[in-house]
């Protein structure tokens, strides 16, 4: 009985999800495109969902952002939702480490009709983010890149916005890792996200929720309002 009831779970989230999909946040050619060259540029799978794609658009338009900053690029998939929610003048800064990854964003940036309103800049991100006050404060700070240094992505991203910015990071939920105490010398990954989530909770300056949104509920989004 458990096993059906289970089945039957499994099969409604999927098709809830495929329904929300299809309904708020299709894929037009562009989405589509970056991630058919990436798949074929060999670059990891591992990008958000459409529907995770549609809340960072939502939470943009939320803030009215004309400045965003994304902490790792990868495919470009959620540059490009992030992109579409800017005005013409807007600028979406996109921090990638492998410059071969870069060529592939900035390409599938061009295919999506964005690329007058990005800009991939290659390096490593704890090096790069320093370079970045003079263009600050930014709207909203998306975090997706390698996890242990989070807590520093975290600390620069307060650093790097303003009263009413939206700081939002990805992979922090971690099938229920990301909730539990940090353990920095067990498992860097957890640790990583483990102490953002920390931080970001114990901050009287923000206020947060972590959604499981992701990978059937088991993986999401941290949302943190940067307080007046
Ligand atoms: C990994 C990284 C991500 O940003 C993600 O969304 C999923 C997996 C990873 O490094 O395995
Ligand atoms: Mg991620």
């Amino acid at each position: 009985m458990t096993n059906n009831f289970d089945t039957t779970t499994l099969q409604q989230q999927v098709e809830i999800e495929a329904g929300i999909t299809r309904l708020f946040a299709p894929e037009d050619e562009g989405l589509r495109n970056a991630l058919a060259a990436a798949k074929k540029a060999g670059l990891p799978e591992i990008q958000i969902s459409a529907i995770q794609g549609k809340l960072l658009q939502l939470f943009a338009s939320a803030c009215n952002a004309r400045k965003i900053l994304e902490i790792g690029s990868l495919a470009g998939y959620s540059g490009i939702w992030l992109a579409r929610a800017l005005p013409a003048e807007g600028r979406l800064i996109t921090l990638e480490i492998s410059p071969k990854h870069a060529e592939v964003v900035r390409s599938s940036f061009a295919a999506a009709g964005v690329a007058d309103r990005t800009e991939v800049r290659v390096g490593n991100a704890l090096e790069l983010l320093p370079t970045l006050q003079s263009e600050a404060p930014f709207d909203l700070v998306f975090i997706d890149a390698d996890k242990p240094p989070y807590p520093q992505y975290l600390e620069w991203a307060l650093r790097l916005t303003r009263p009413g910015s939206i700081i939002i990071a990805d992979n922090t939920v971690r099938g229920g890792e990301g909730l539990r105490k940090p353990e920095q010398g067990v498992d860097p990954n957890q640790g990583g996200v483990a102490e953002l989530n920390k931080r970001i909770v114990q901050n009287p300056r923000l206020r947060s929720l972590a959604l499981a949104l992701d990978d059937n509920y088991t993986d999401g989004f941290t949302i943190a309002v940067v307080l007046p």
